[in-house]
């Protein structure tokens, strides 16, 4: 089954026909919300809500480790990731959707593994490919179905918020090789690979990073909004595609 975790300005899935909720309890706390059950576009998927109902969880607090867990629970073998993020490369606008295939995480201080040696043994896992090709795969083979525009590659550096950056870590962040910057990308993409399911992000972009672009004398939160309301539309149809590919793989 594919799990579907939406992110900012993706607290529900209009197009989903919803069968049932379940409140997920795991041994690492609840969930950030009930899990839904549903038909979207003919298939079956479960969807979470990664900052809870009224997008109150800010990206450092939320329990990746429960959220990943009661999606495996739940039967979910492959899950898509839907992540806001800002632009950093200079091509890139709002209104763009990015499936990155790398990462740099900078976090700290999040529940980042499974294998802590408390509740599981500790051990190392591969992760120099940390995104899934398969399901990225079949991410490229629905936006070209639905001929929706598709960054294919990009490298997603997790910062840990919940504040955005100054212009000179946006600089260092380009340095270090990231075109993209956002707050929830890991440990999710890490805690999927410990469970070993299949995990791909979507990174729609709702703003140019700080000190760029638009953004080049600060972040304006009212663009941010706006861009999301809009960006959220075709993302929808997007996941659908995606969802229906995906059952096909
Ligand atoms: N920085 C970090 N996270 C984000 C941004 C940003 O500019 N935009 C959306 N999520």
């Amino acid at each position: 089954m594919l799990g579907i975790i939406g992110g900012t300005g993706l607290t529900q899935l209009r197009c989903l026909q919803i069968s049932r909720r379940e409140i997920a309890r795991t041994p690492y706390g609840e969930a950030s919300h009930p899990l839904i059950f549903g038909n979207l576009a003919g298939v079956e998927v479960v969807f979470l809500a990664r900052h809870g109902a009224g997008h109150t969880i800010p990206p450092h607090a939320v329990n990746y480790r429960a959220n990943m867990w009661a999606l495996h629970a739940a039967g979910a073998r492959s899950v898509l990731a839907i992540a806001t993020v800002g632009g950093i490369d200079g091509q890139l606008n709002a209104g763009d959707v990015v499936l990155p295939n790398q990462l740099i995480d900078y976090t700290h201080g999040r529940n980042n593994t499974y294998h802590d040696g408390i509740e599981l043994p500790v051990k190392h896992i591969d992760f120099t490919e940390p995104y899934s090709s398969q399901l990225r795969q079949a991410c490229k083979l629905a936006a070209a179905n639905i001929k929706q525009p598709l960054v294919e590659t990009g490298v997603y550096a997790c910062v840990q918020g919940p504040r955005l950056e100054t212009a000179a870590e946006i600089n260092k962040l380009e340095r270090d090789g990231a075109t993209i910057v956002g707050m929830t990308g890991m440990p999710e993409a890490v805690l999927a690979r410990e469970l070993d399911m299949h995990y791909a992000a979507l990174c729609p972009v709702v703003n140019h990073a700080a000190g760029r672009g638009d953004s080049s004398k600060g972040i304006n939160f009212a663009e941010i909004s706006a861009n999301l309301a809009r960006t959220m539309q075709s993302v929808c149809g997007l996941i659908e595609e995606i969802a229906r590919v995906n059952a096909q793989t």
